[in-house]
């Protein structure tokens, strides 16, 4: 093994050498100090060896190198610890850059971020050609762009506009198409390999230079104007005064795009200014709060293989068609065959836009089976029930299912309002039943609730958990209390712009503060697009528990059949799906504490829910606002955001919206007590 501890090598006897990357103790490669720092002593070894090629592989079977190691990244002490460390990526990858041998990568499995900035610090790159295989360099979604030399290789060899749209959108791309783009040279099955790259290693191709056309865009003269019709772009998409990244990018390759070495030095200036930012730490936290959730889903054996969904309406039928997209086979229970239909219509649909491929769209309705009787329910190792929100039905079908549920079997509901306990009681064995709250429309909303009664098992729990971590969702353990975490933080910051429509604010003008403080989307639009019916059930139910009013305008337009998106009309007027919106009320000035009102009892809230234990830490808590309701990313999450901010200030501006408002601003008791992500921070 040479001495080292994640990478080996061997030379043939054609004086060729085959490097392999092989992190210790961890099923995937990324690029840690360490690793880098034995890189660099490998490549001084090497070369003393006077080879006459190199090839760089991986070892390990889940792919090459997902990029560098995130956890380097937060906290960053200080401006001078971010460059140091982007400059010893730089300069390991310029050694690799400058060795006098032919250099060969072969890629398999994911190359992202710094794993591809090796890649292109490399002559020849050879992908293979499979299922796994992708490219990317996805820094700009962690709020920095590649800062290992990437910027200022890619360029050159894929051209201008190419790259910027790699980096910007930070997408991935599959190999034939990497080959189109000119990143990879050659695409080979993965049995002639390493035969391609032996061939290559022995003689090396010349390179053709890139299309005039490509390189067209490089003109000093032609880079300022293209860099504004860029910037502008993608401020469409992401707000420069809340994400950096992309301007400063553009605003590098305006300056040095034609220039490398300029390009290297300014590209290590620019990700240490981004990588000390609020931004960047904010959004790498987001991607740890990710993994976090996600090792949730570890250490239970459990696995599924069968499905069984009853209740082929809006959610089962949806959750139904995500299992069988996901290779579950799956039954689908309804009271008739044509409450079942539709369902199946659109989960066609849905295979066809995820799999793309007919044999697969052909194979994913192979396994979704239309079961008006529930004979598959014995078959199932998860049955979830998504039927009527109501108690009685409920119950009832649990009586059903309870005697045919085949040992071990995960006994889930979909209720968003029924605390579990009650529909437990009907069971033999209610330490059998488990909340698996998904969220609305189920092929795109990332999370899903894990609901533990105070019956319910931990084992069971820790399956179900396993289970949305094979169906690719993130699951966040929360207690089953009314609204659980996500529909109660989320509707006081809803009621509180139906106010404010009530008083006579545009609707536009609510959304837009919302969306300037860094939603998706704004309350109203958001209410209109969940459903006003279910809007007002599930105020009604929560308004109950925790003494929310429910403003008037809600029912009168729900009664009026005016239920959002869905029905042409809610708050807003739809057509062809998007809302109209109206002309003018833009210019009517915003009161100045429109978005403390929203924001407030959103952040009041989550307060309270952390108080009671809704879940276990105020991590999770961000955590799950951020992936279920897409809680502005780059503040962290709500309580992280309630640290930054300082938490006195906020709870001041309560006491004072509370003089001016009413009771419903009223600091919830946990501003005094419930620690925030930072303070577990600091505490530690
Ligand atoms: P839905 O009204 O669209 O569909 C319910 C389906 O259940 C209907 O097709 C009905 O025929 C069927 N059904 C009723 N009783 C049945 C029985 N005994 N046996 C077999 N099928 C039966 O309802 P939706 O919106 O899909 O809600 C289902 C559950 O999911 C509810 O508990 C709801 O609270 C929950 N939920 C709803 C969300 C939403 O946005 N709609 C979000 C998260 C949870």
């Amino acid at each position: 093994m040479n001495g080292y501890q994640h990478w080996h090598y061997e030379q043939d006897t054609q004086n060729i050498v085959w490097l392999s990357i092989d992190r210790a103790d961890a099923s995937a490669n990324v690029l840690t100090e360490t690793v880098l720092k034995e890189f660099v002593a490998l490549l001084d070894e090497i070369q003393a060896l006077q080879p006459r090629a190199l090839v760089i592989r991986s070892a390990k079977a889940s792919g090459f190198i997902a990029g560098a190691d995130i956890r380097d990244f937060t906290p960053i002490p200080s401006r001078a610890v971010a460059h140091s460390l982007i400059k010893r990526g730089q300069a390991a990858f310029d050694k690799l850059d400058g060795l006098a041998c032919t250099t060969v990568c072969l890629i398999r499995g994911f190359c992202l971020g710094g794993g591809l900035e090796l890649a292109l610090a490399c002559d020849v790159r050879i992908a293979c050609e499979d299922d796994s295989t992708r490219l990317g360099l996805p820094e700009i979604k962690l709020g920095i762009h590649p800062g290992f030399g990437g910027t200022a290789r890619l360029v050159p060899l894929i051209g201008d506009l190419a790259a910027l749209d790699l980096m910007l959108t930070g997408r991935t791309v599959r190999p034939r198409v990497a080959r189109r783009l000119r990143l990879v040279d050659y695409v080979v099955p993965e049995r002639q390999l390493v035969a391609a790259a032996r061939r290559v290693a022995l003689d090396p191709p010349r390179r053709n230079p890139l299309p005039l056309w490509k390189r067209l865009t490089n003109q000093a003269w032609l880079r300022p104007a293209l860099a504004w019709w860029l910037k502008r772009r993608v401020a469409v998409k992401a707000n420069p005064a809340h994400y950096p990244a992309p301007g400063a990018l553009i605003e590098l390759w305006r300056r040095h795009g034609d220039n490398q070495h300029a390009m290297l030095e300014a590209e290590a200036e620019s990700v240490a200014d981004l990588l000390v930012g609020d931004t960047a730490q904010n959004l790498v936290r987001v991607f740890l709060l990710q993994e976090r959730l996600k090792s949730l889903g570890k250490g239970a054996e459990f696995r599924a293989r069968h499905v069984h969904v009853i209740g082929a309406g809006v959610m089962g039928g949806d959750i139904a068609a995500w299992c069988a997209s996901r290779g579950l086979s799956v039954s689908l229970q309804d009271q008739s065959p044509e409450r079942i239909a539709p369902a199946v219509g659109r989960a066609y649909r849905l295979f066809c836009k995820r799999l793309k491929d007919k044999r697969k769209v052909t194979a994913a309705m192979d396994r979704l089976i239309p079961d008006v009787d529930g004979q598959l329910v014995a078959r199932a190792d998860v049955v979830i029930e998504a039927i009527f929100e109501d108690r009685e039905a409920k119950r009832e079908l649990f009586r059903f299912l309870e005697p045919r549920l085949k040992p071990g079997a995960l006994l889930a509901t979909n209720t968003s309002s029924i605390p579990l306990e009650e529909l437990a009681e009907c069971l033999q064995e209610p330490q059998r039943l488990v909340g698996l709250h998904f969220f609305n429309p189920v092929a795109r909303m990332q999370l899903i609730e894990i609901v533990q009664g105070k019956q319910t098992d931990t084992a069971v729990a820790r399956a179900a958990m396993a289970f949305a971590r094979q169906i690719g969702r993130l699951p966040l353990p929360v207690i089953s209390s009314p609204g659980f975490l996500v529909n109660r933080v989320l509707m006081p910051y809803l009621l509180e712009a139906v106010q404010l429509v009530e008083e006579g604010v545009p609707a536009i003008l609510i959304d837009r503060a919302a969306t300037d403080f860094g939603m998706p989307m704004g309350p109203v639009e958001l209410a209109d697009t969940v459903g006003l019916d279910i809007c007002l059930h599930v105020a009604g139910i929560l308004g109950e528990e925790l003494g929310l009013p429910v403003p008037e305008r809600l029912k009168t337009l729900v009664a009026a059949g005016r239920l959002g998106r869905k029905s042409g009309a809610g708050f807003y007027q739809y057509r062809q799906g998007k809302p109209v919106r109206e002309r003018g009320s833009s210019v009517q000035a915003a009161p100045a504490d429109l978005c403390d009102r929203l924001i407030l009892r959103y952040l009041n809230e989550a307060m309270a829910c952390r108080r009671e234990g809704v879940v276990a830490e105020a991590d999770l808590l961000d955590a799950g606002m951020i992936f279920g309701t897409g809680f502005a990313p780059f503040r962290g999450g709500p309580l992280h955001y309630v640290a930054a901010a300082g938490k006195d200030a906020m709870i001041g501006r309560l006491h004072e919206m509370q003089s001016r408002y009413g009771s419903r601003f009223a600091p919830d008791p946990g501003w005094q007590t419930a620690q925030t992500s930072k303070d577990n921070n600091d505490a530690a």
